[in-house]
């Protein structure tokens, strides 16, 4: 399926809907190797004058390692019909598990980054990541605290400034 170059905000409902049931984060090892792991917080919005996708990763994600070699990683929405890989990519490892093969997903080269974005998602965001910081505990409101770091796993919250957005044709699909 063709994509078009869309600007990011053209479909911020759709992208923040999508977080509830889970979006497709992609990124690479620095041989190129991708890997996609499911993700269900974010935002975007304009930070430092540029539009930014701020994602929050456990160190504990075969991807945080990723992240932090190559400073990049792509969002990508699915449409229902993925529901069961989304559900795969969040639950197994990319230490483990080659996800795109076994779920058949196929990676399409990024335009501006080597992240892979996802040729049956239908909105692609590519972004570089400007800043990172980590989840402070004693800054967070303590009845988080229990409810999501009952292991210390804190995460780090990366802010991926997006230089490129694409959408498929039949953005449909999401409907
Ligand atoms: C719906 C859903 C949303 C998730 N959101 C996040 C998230 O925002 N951040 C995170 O670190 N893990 C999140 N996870 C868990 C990771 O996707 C999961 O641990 C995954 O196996 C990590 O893959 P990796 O080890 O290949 O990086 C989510 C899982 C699901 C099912």
């Amino acid at each position: 399926m063709s994509k078009v170059e869309v600007g990011y905000t053209d479909y911020l409902k759709e992208t923040l809907d999508g977080l509830e049931d889970g979006l497709l984060l992609t990124s690479v090892d620095k041989k190129g190797e991708p890997n996609v792991m499911t993700i269900g917080w974010g935002s975007i919005g304009r930070i430092w004058g540029k539009p930014m996708f701020v994602v929050l990763v456990r160190p504990s994600r075969f991807t945080y390692g990723l992240i932090e070699e190559t400073g990049e990683f792509t969002v990508n929405v699915p449409p229902k019909e993925l529901a069961e890989a989304v559900a795969f990519c969040g639950s197994v490892s990319g230490r483990d598990h080659d996800k795109f093969k076994e779920k058949g997903l196929t990676p399409l080269p990024g335009r501006l980054v080597k992240s892979p974005l996802i040729e049956e998602c239908v909105l692609h965001y590519e972004c570089k990541v400007v800043h990172k910081n980590d989840v402070i505990p004693g800054e967070l409101a303590p009845d988080i605290i229990p409810e999501f770091y009952p292991k210390d796993d804190y995460h780090r919250v990366y802010f991926g400034e997006i230089i490129s957005v694409y959408a498929s044709r039949d953005i449909k699909a999401l409907a």
